[in-house]
């Protein structure tokens, strides 16, 4: 930020030391307040959705489709749970702690498993802290399909880097429209 001079014999003129110097840092504040104002949700944008990274190249598709694994032995608490939750070295290690097929990628899953890696899995999918949602509603009870929100992940054959599908506020209450479910604010918003 560029220091502005005072003007000559203005109400700032007469003050010297640390007054002066006072006045000075609450000029900053008045500019910097309002500035900050219009960079923080400029940055909140900026930084919303960075890529997300794995420590291992899945393939969804070779799991679910070929091995015929269901989503729930991965994804253990989606029946039950607000969150489904992600795998981690333990569910990869029931197969893998031994070699599986001749892919360089399964022979990393072996060696990072024999070294002690946790393989811990980044969520891809995520809502804004208000709003309040879970899966044992919606595959428990609702018994909705895993694509109506996810899209083809269970066909992927490398971690996608963004959500497949954007999941929106209108796309949840559309769906509450059509089943007569509550689209009171407070029912997702808590
Ligand atoms: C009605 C929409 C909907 C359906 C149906 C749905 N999900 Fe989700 N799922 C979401 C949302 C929304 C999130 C992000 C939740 C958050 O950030 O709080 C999510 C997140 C996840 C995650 C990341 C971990 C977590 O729970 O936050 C996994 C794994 C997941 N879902 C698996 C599944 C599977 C497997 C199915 C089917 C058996 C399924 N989901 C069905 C909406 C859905
Ligand atoms: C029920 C056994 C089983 C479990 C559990 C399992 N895998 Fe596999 N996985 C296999 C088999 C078998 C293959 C080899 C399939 C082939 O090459 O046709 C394989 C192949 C792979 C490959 C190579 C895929 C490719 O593109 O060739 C990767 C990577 C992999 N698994 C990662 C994982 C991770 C990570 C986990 C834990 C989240 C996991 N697997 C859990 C049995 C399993
Ligand atoms: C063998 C374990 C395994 C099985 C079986 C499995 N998944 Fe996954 N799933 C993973 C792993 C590992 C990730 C994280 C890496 C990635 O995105 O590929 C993941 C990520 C996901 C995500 C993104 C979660 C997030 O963080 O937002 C969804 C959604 C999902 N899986 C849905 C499914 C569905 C639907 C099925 C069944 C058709 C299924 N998965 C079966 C291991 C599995
Ligand atoms: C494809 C349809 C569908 C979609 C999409 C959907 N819902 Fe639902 N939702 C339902 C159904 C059906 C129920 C009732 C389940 C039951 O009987 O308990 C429900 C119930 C709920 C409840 C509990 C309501 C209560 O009265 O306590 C909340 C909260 C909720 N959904 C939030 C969300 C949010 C947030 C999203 C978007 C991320 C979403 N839903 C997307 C169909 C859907
Ligand atoms: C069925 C669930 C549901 C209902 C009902 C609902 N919302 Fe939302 N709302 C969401 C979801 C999902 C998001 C998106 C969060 C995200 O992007 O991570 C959202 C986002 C928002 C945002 C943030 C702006 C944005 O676009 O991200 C505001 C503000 C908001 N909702 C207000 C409301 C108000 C006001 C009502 C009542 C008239 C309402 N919501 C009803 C699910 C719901």
């Amino acid at each position: 930020m560029i220091e502005q001079p005072l003007p000559p014999g203005g109400p700032g003129a007469r003050m010297t030391g640390v007054s002066g110097a006072r006045s000075r840092v609450w000029r900053y504040v008045g500019v910097g307040l309002p500035l900050l104002g219009l960079l923080v949700p400029v940055l909140l944008v900026a930084v919303r959705r960075p890529a997300v990274s794995q420590p291992i190249e899945f393939n969804h598709l070779k799991h679910t489709k070929d091995l015929q694994l269901d989503c729930q032995f991965c994804h253990e608490y989606v029946t039950s749970g607000a969150h489904s939750g992600l795998p981690a070295a333990d569910k990869c290690g029931i197969c893998h702690q031994v070699p599986q097929g001749e892919s360089a990628e399964a022979a990393r899953v072996t060696e990072l498993l024999t070294r002690g890696d946790p393989l811990q899995f980044n969520k891809l999918f995520r809502l804004a802290d208000h709003v309040f949602y879970t899966h044992s509603r919606h595959v428990g009870i609702a018994k909705l399909e895993c694509e109506r929100c996810h899209g083809g992940i269970a066909t992927t054959e490398r971690p996608p880097k963004r959500p497949l599908v954007t999941i929106t506020m209108d796309y949840c209450i559309s769906c509450h429209r059509e089943t007569g479910q509550s689209v009171d604010c407070v029912t997702c918003h808590r």
